[in-house]
């Protein structure tokens, strides 16, 4: 949908979004949308970079006075965490940054907002983890980010299973070393004890996967939660349906990531601002 056009000026803050490939990415309309709502001078723009180009880009982008920021995103994520400045606790344990603003020094800081958005989707849907038990298949880039959040948000336990037992494991020990309080095991196919049961694997994405986990072991009083955003139903929140839980869709996780971004990135009207 195209969007009214807004003038860009010399005032224009500028802010990128890092990929390759980039055709797909759906960050800037949203953002730029959002921007224009919120009264902000800010433009999004696609920077299409190759991985061995990512340094130089980075290095020239921390001279770029109009620049606010930028999202990041695949193949990016893990290799942006060393080009930046600083970067939160949990960005530099999960090992991935997805958003980096650019303070007026220049100096770059990395955020990773994948997790957080994740969990601030359940809490849009009026599902707080907070003192819940969470099954979490897969320890990937997705799952890493989505542990974090969930033990930042105060569940009271967590446990992981992951076809590669050795990626659960290490994900458990860097939880671990954050978190010495939380509660972290290593489990199997079985999510059956536990009060929130959520998919951060990406199977489902594709026709004729396997199930992430046994939906077999299911019970109605748990809650099935999907990272995967299309489809919209996986077989997973399909069998989780069929076995009577409140099932939760991936696509909240977006919204509330692009409005973290914003705020992360300063994209917000200013407070006191006159609308
Ligand atoms: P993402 O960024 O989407 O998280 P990723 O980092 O490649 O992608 O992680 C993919 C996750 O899906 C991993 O947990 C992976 O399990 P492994 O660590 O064992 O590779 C899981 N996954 C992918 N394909 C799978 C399959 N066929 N069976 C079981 N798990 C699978």
């Amino acid at each position: 949908t195209p969007q009214p056009t807004r003038e860009i000026t010399g005032h224009t803050r500028v802010y990128g979004i890092l990929a390759d490939p980039i055709h797909h990415v759906k960050t800037p309309q949203m953002l730029n949308a959002l921007m224009a709502r919120e009264g902000r001078d800010g433009v999004m723009v696609p920077f299409q970079v190759a991985p061995d180009d990512l340094a130089t880009l980075v290095a020239g982008l921390k001279t770029m006075k109009s620049l606010g920021g930028f999202v990041v995103t695949v193949p990016h994520k893990t290799a942006i965490v060393d080009l930046c400045d600083a970067v939160s606790d949990s960005a530099r344990r999960i090992g991935a940054v997805n958003t980096v603003r650019r303070e007026a020094d220049g100096r770059l800081i990395g955020e990773m907002l994948d997790g957080k958005g994740f969990v601030g989707g359940l809490l849009a849907a009026g599902i707080d983890p907070k003192d819940k038990s969470v099954y979490l298949a897969g320890a990937g880039g997705a799952a890493n980010a989505i542990a974090f959040a969930f033990v930042e948000a105060g569940i009271s336990r967590l446990t992981i299973a992951n076809r590669t037992r050795a990626k659960a494991e290490d994900l458990a020990v860097r939880l671990a070393e954050a978190y010495p309080k939380a509660q972290v095991d290593i489990g199997n196919p079985d999510p059956s004890g536990h009060d929130i049961v959520v998919n951060g694997t990406s199977l489902g994405l594709k026709d004729g996967d396997a199930l992430p986990l046994d939906t077999a072991r299911l019970s109605p009083e748990q809650i099935v939660a999907e990272v995967i955003m299309q489809p919209e139903e996986t077989a997973l929140l399909a069998a989780a349906k069929a076995k009577g839980c409140r099932i939760h869709f991936g696509k909240p996780m977006l919204a509330c990531q692009l409005d973290l971004m914003a705020e992360f990135l300063g994209m917000r009207a200013l407070p006191g601002a006159g609308k």
